[in-house]
């Protein structure tokens, strides 16, 4: 293996925020949330039930032309009694191909961020502003994201979490229906709809730009910090 070879680095940047996670247990902070699902199992699946409406209606889109390229719909993962949502942009190769969002190499390193926090990746809930991969991972058009909004803040209504991490730019954007730069806005506390929106740092960015892991670990922390 090389110095640049991304398995190493992807593994790199987990032992990296495992460590500050580390160093913040002995604070306490890092032993704080109590995952939603756990405070009941019947408003959990009430939660689902109320989302498979929207899910049928994405699963048969064709509200813009993304649907005539993808090899699947990508709607969500994780659990809708979530007190946690992360909002990605759109799906890639590997997404499109699982119809799960945030499974390729970003989606690894998103993983490994939620462990570092102290929760598990079916802890929380993770979805993108697009459902369906645009052609060559290329960003969302304004008009692809106008498209979809609606099934996403459909989504968000249900699950009606305590705080939502956008992750980059996209995201951001959508949600606080403006443009953004996300080196100026991350880590700051928006309220969207009664929900506390943090914005961070895409971890594809992180996957570019590794020292970028201590601001989202700051960021990372506020969150915790809200939820407990
Ligand atoms: N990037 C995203 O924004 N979403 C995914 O699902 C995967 C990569």
């Amino acid at each position: 293996m090389t110095a640049s070879d991304p398995k190493k680095e992807l593994a790199r940047i987990a032992r990296d925020l495992r460590s500050y996670v580390e160093a913040e247990k002995a604070s306490g902070i890092a032993d704080v949330i109590t995952p939603a699902r756990r405070r009941g199992a019947a408003s959990g699946s009430k939660k689902a039930a109320l989302l498979e409406p929207v899910k049928k209606e994405v699963l048969s889109c064709q509200r813009c032309p993304l649907y005539k390229t993808k090899k699947n719909y990508v709607f969500s993962d994780g659990d809708p009694e979530a007190r946690l949502v992360f909002i990605g942009e759109a799906p890639g190769e590997d997404e499109d191909i699982q119809g799960i969002p945030f499974v390729g190499r970003a989606g690894q390193l998103l993983t490994k961020m939620i462990e570092a926090m102290g929760l598990r990746r079916q802890d929380v809930y993770i979805c993108n502003v697009i459902k369906c991969r645009p052609p060559n991972n290329r960003a969302p058009l304004p008009e692809e994201a106008a498209a979809c909004k609606g099934y996403l803040l459909r989504q968000i209504e249900i699950i009606a979490p305590k705080v939502i991490c956008c992750l980059g730019k996209h995201a951001s954007e959508a949600l606080l229906d403006t443009e953004v730069f996300i080196t100026k806005i991350r880590g700051k506390e928006f309220e969207f709809n009664g929900v506390t929106l943090i914005p961070t740092y895409h971890p594809a960015y992180l996957l570019r730009n590794p020292p970028a892991k201590k601001e989202v670990w700051i960021d990372l922390k506020k969150i915790i910090k809200i939820l407990s």
